[in-house]
């Protein structure tokens, strides 16, 4: 690496050396941190950090206060319902009816550990409801996470990145896979990370058809509820709605995260939302796990009984507290995270004014919105070897590689944790790199 670099090469190889890091390309999320946090220490200056995504906000104040009050009451001493208590659950029932213009009954509603749990708990209770459709399949690019679950579970799942298959071609492509009938569910997430691509009405649609063509379940990850800021989704009760698959079939479990929309990440929090339909349903073959045949009941006294006999006590006053605020139109979380769609529309600019593109760009024919996460490349390099490179000029991310995308090219940026007062060091850092590797191609 060449000596003038804005953070000295000495310094970041004394570390990467120290680490034993064969290839800072190909390190994980939690290995660049590290070395991140070892040179910010070793030089005092501050990297522009976009490689986790994690809330860069304060935390729902309301849910901070009902959770105090509620510890204060006592409920740390009793066990919740499995299932959730029941003044979240109405909440969480109002919630899909004001913002997302669908109904659920309250015992299709219920709280998780993280929206982690709900995946985790849904591929496994819907793998086993058919001896056949044991697969889940990722519409990638995704959350490694959820993959790791099935590695855990052992679980099979089969995915396709759907850079290149938008809109109609939607349709086959999906088609191929279902068409094999060994697939229990589908997921994906939407506003997606890490491309943050939406998918369109049209798109859903085909999704919702085929689910309910070929028997498969959708789980519709909404981690990042109502940020796809290019539409208003914050007036509860009122069109525009969070677009969801929920439209195009009755066979779906919605994911919906309070880690990002309320800043909520560290009280691990969720929802799991089944459709009254999918709740209802009966397969023979759950029996033999579960004692009994109906999928809601299964989850419920089966999956959420053993995995963790429900979710901590105090955050469900907390997030119940939250949603009734949303519901009744007190409080408006899109207002609140709108910041990070203002500040990706400046940091994007700044890397495309700088040399670079930004990989997944369009959602079919329009511009893609401004969120959580870009994703971004450098002419003549791989993402490893931009990942590699940009440490030495104060700018950290990850690799597309790791997510399922075919954009072998790609990185990953998160906007959280990027501060304002960061953007002249940002755009100086990125004005020296381009001005040292234009010439690569
Ligand atoms: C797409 C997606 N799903 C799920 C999660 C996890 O959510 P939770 O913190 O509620 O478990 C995240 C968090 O980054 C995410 O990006």
């Amino acid at each position: 690496m060449r000596s003038d670099t804005p953070i000295p090469a000495a310094v970041v190889n004394k570390y990467v050396k120290q680490m034993n890091l064969e290839n800072v390309g190909k390190a994980s999320i939690r290995e660049i941190k590290r070395l991140v946090d070892l040179v910010e220490a070793d030089t005092g200056q501050r990297y522009i950090r976009m490689e986790m995504g994690i809330p860069g906000l304060k935390p729902a104040e309301i849910g901070v206060e009902a959770e105090k009050n509620a510890l204060d009451k006592g409920v740390a001493a009793i066990y919740p319902d499995i299932d959730g208590t029941s003044g979240l659950k109405k909440e969480i029932s109002r919630f899909v009816r004001q913002f997302m213009g669908i109904d659920v009954q309250t015992q299709g509603c219920i709280p998780t550990v993280g929206s982690m749990q709900g995946s985790f708990a849904s591929f496994l209770t819907l793998t086993r409801m058919n001896k056949q459709k044991d697969t889940i399949l990722f519409l990638d690019p995704g959350f490694p996470v959820h993959k790791q679950q099935c590695r855990v579970l052992g679980t099979s799942f089969d995915s396709f990145d759907v850079y290149n298959y938008r809109g109609e071609k939607l349709r086959d492509k999906l088609e191929m896979h279902l068409h094999k009938g060994n697939i229990a569910a589908l997921l994906y997430s939407n506003p997606n990370n890490p491309s943050w691509i939406c998918f369109t009405e049209k798109e859903l649609q085909i999704i919702g058809e085929l689910a309910t063509k070929y028997d498969a379940v959708v789980v519709e990850d909404l981690a990042y509820f109502a940020m796809d800021f290019r539409q208003d989704l914050s007036k509860p009760g009122q069109p525009p709605y969070q677009p969801s698959v929920a439209n195009y079939t009755d066979q779906y479990i919605l994911l919906i995260s309070s880690s990002k929309v309320f800043s909520y990440a560290g009280q691990r929090i969720g929802m799991m939302v089944i459709s009254d339909q999918l709740f209802e349903r009966r397969a023979k073959n759950l029996r033999a796990y579960y004692g009994m045949e109906e999928f809601g009941r299964a989850m419920v006294f089966g999956t959420m009984y053993a995995l963790s006999s429900g979710t901590a006590h105090s955050p469900q006053y907390a997030l119940e507290a939250i949603l009734r605020a949303v519901n009744d139109g007190k409080y408006d979380f899109v207002e609140v995270v709108k910041e990070y769609g203002e500040k990706a529309k400046i940091m994007k600019k700044l890397f495309t004014d700088n040399g670079f593109q930004i990989v997944y760009d369009k959602d079919e024919d329009k511009p893609l919105a401004d969120g959580f996460y870009f994703t971004i490349s450098y002419p003549g390099f791989t993402g490893e070897q931009l990942i590699e490179t940009l440490v030495y000029y104060g700018i950290s991310a990850i690799s597309l590689a790791i997510t399922g995308s075919e954009r072998l090219e790609g990185l990953r940026a998160c906007v959280s944790l990027v501060g304002r007062e960061q953007f002249p060091d940002l755009e100086h850092r990125l004005k020296t790199f381009h001005a040292h590797h234009s010439g690569v191609v």
